[in-house]
């Protein structure tokens, strides 16, 4: 339990409103992460993550369950819970709009105990590379919906919290600066150790920044895994063989009597052969049935799922 940042046991959100059906947001989940990792929240929309971390940051109290930092179930002391995150949530309402970038940093790092002087550097430090040196005097509410979206992040890192809870950081973001956010999270989080809870509808950012990932749909946990092994577990054992000039009919009739799946594709003065291949063996057989007739084959590559793909197929799977 020592390298434990958060513990969720049985975590359950009905939510209740009169004339209404209930309706089940997460349901039962239960998942440990790690100090210094960082950790992916996956799912279509309305699977339950915004739920799950609002119940995390004590915004939304659980219908059933626990959750726990470093052993301290903090429903029972939510002060202390509070201590340990900070969180951006989804929309545009983080920081305080009549605020500058600047004092919204020092709020924000004041609600933490933490004194204006002895941040200053810090807040300098985050309005850089953030890139608000532009804005840093003007009120939030002037700011571009991805530049307030940054500054939401730079609000979450002031308070110097372990534990970051970050819903959607990159919504709405350029594809630049959601290149240089993630790399901006995954750098000061690896830094600093930080514990970071990240959801994201962008693969890009999961694949890039994050150690583990876990995926619900319809509010139930479907995948807990490293993105290594979701890679390993999904690899591919599909090959495209190049080849220079025609094969014979010959080469053919072997190609698809011994490879169920194969397709032969010819173009010009190439011909391309798609296949599925289990075992060496039947790599070694079809390079042997091309060398038979002397073909030359220009590249043998292995297609690799995307994590898009990888995550698609978790979830199609599960419906
Ligand atoms: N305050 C609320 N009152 C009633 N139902 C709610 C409330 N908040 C969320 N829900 C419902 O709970 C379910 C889970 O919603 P949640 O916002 O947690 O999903 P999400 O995974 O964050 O989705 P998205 O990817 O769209 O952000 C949905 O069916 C949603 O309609
Ligand atoms: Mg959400």
């Amino acid at each position: 339990m020592d390298n434990i940042a958060i513990k969720v046991n049985g975590l359950t959100k009905i939510y209740t409103q009169s004339n209404k059906p209930p309706v089940v947001a997460v349901d039962k989940i239960s998942f440990a992460i790690e100090k210094g990792k960082i950790v992916g929240l996956l799912g279509p929309n309305g699977a339950g993550k915004t739920t799950t971390i609002k119940c995390i940051c004590g915004l939304v109290i659980p219908t059933e369950g626990h959750i726990f930092m470093e052993e301290i179930d903090i429903n029972r002391n939510l002060r202390f819970g509070m201590s340990k995150i900070s969180a951006v949530l989804e929309g545009n309402r983080n920081v305080y709009w009549r605020l500058t970038p600047c004092e919204n940093l020092a709020f924000f790092a004041g609600l933490q105990g933490i004194s204006y002087r002895s941040v200053k550097p810090y807040t300098n430090k985050l309005i850089e590379l953030f890139k608000l040196q532009d804005k840093r005097n003007t009120q939030a509410r002037y700011l571009s919906r991805g530049m307030q979206q940054k500054l939401a992040v730079a609000c979450a890192f002031v308070k110097q919290t372990d534990i970051l809870l970050l819903d959607e950081p990159t919504v709405g973001l350029d594809v630049e600066s959601s290149y240089e956010l993630r790399e901006l999270i995954k750098n000061m989080a690896k830094e600093s150790g930080k514990t970071v809870l990240i959801s994201s509808h962008d693969m890009g950012v999961v694949e890039s920044i994050c150690d583990c990932v876990i995926i619900i749909n319809k509010g139930k946990i479907v995948t807990d895994d490293s993105i290594s092994n979701l890679f390993k577990l999904f690899s591919t054992s599909s090959y495209r063989f190049e080849v220079l000039d025609k094969l014979s009919t010959l080469q053919k009739e072997q190609i698809q009597s011994q490879f169920d799946l194969a397709k032969i594709v010819e173009k010009d003065s190439q011909t391309i052969i798609d296949t599925e291949l289990k075992t060496h063996d039947e790599l070694y057989n079809l390079i042997d049935i091309l060398k038979s007739n002397g073909s030359k084959i220009e590249s043998i590559t292995r297609k690799e799922p995307d994590f898009e793909e990888i995550f698609l197929k978790i979830v199609k799977n599960e419906k």
